[in-house]
């Protein structure tokens, strides 16, 4: 039985006295057992949030991380840093880090390695844009994102560390949320792939969520569909939203 798991993506949203303000508020009623919660703020805020939910049920995940372990990357930040501010998960390969960072399926697959050997568990984001869907490829562009950005990965860390989360495009931050059969069509796809592969109990081990326009409204079908294992949220999970979100 796989755990579902709720994750707030905030993207570049919130000071540090606006987290704090938004963490004390919510955090007692996102602390729960039956599902992993798992809350995304900016870099900057890592530090502070790992603070308030110390105690709590709720993990904390990064947006974003660079390859390399140290050195001369002005910028960037190390896995290790985010082990050093408790950080359990990190989003790699988000579409809007693909589209406006030049992030590839082989710089996904360096984060995803260097995430691992940090003990932090990826959040492999996967999704196609509206032409992409409306042309024949939809199919092949995800299982070739899913390949080159698994290459060299074992079965175990996919079964076990590993965490999917297909993101159409078109329906991120747009309100136009994929059907139910959209969704748990290509959720199922992505499974198959996995099954393929690896094998069918790695398949049934992977979680994999949907993102884009999840809300109050549409959360509870689609967190419950058969091949749909939770959600990656992002505007909802800046409001009192996420608390329905999580319950329900
Ligand atoms: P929205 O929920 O705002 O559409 O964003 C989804 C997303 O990109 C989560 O990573």
């Amino acid at each position: 039985m796989r755990k579902k798991m709720i994750a707030g993506n905030w993207k570049m949203n919130y000071t540090l006295s606006q987290t704090e303000e938004f963490l004390l508020e919510i955090k007692d009623r996102i602390s729960v057992d039956d599902v992993d919660v798992v809350i995304c703020p900016s870099f900057v805020s890592l530090y502070l949030a790992s603070n308030i939910l110390d105690g709590t049920n709720i993990h904390l995940g990064a947006q974003n991380v660079f390859y390399e372990e140290k050195g001369a990357y002005t910028g960037e930040v190390s896995a290790p840093m985010l082990v050093s501010a408790f950080v359990d998960y990190c989003i790699v390969g988000h579409s809007e880090r693909r589209t406006m960072f030049n992030e590839t399926n082989e710089v996904v697959n360096k984060k995803i390695k260097i995430l691992l050997e940090n003990t932090i568990k990826p959040i492999l984001c996967v999704g196609e844009s509206l032409e992409e869907r409306e042309s024949k490829k939809l199919f092949d562009i995800i299982s070739n994102q899913l390949n080159e950005s698994l290459k060299d990965i074992d079965e175990k860390n996919v079964a076990d560390n590993i965490i999917i989360a297909y993101e159409p495009i078109w329906a991120i931050g747009t309100g136009k949320t994929a059907t139910l059969e959209q969704a748990e069509e290509m959720c199922k796809f992505i499974r198959d792939q996995i099954e393929k592969k690896y094998s069918k109990k790695v398949a049934q081990s992977v979680r994999i969520l949907y993102g884009g326009s999840v809300n109050t409204k549409n959360a509870s079908e689609i967190i419950n569909s058969d091949n749909i294992d939770g959600a990656l949220v992002g505007g909802a999970s800046l409001k009192n939203d996420f608390v329905s979100i999580v319950n329900c």
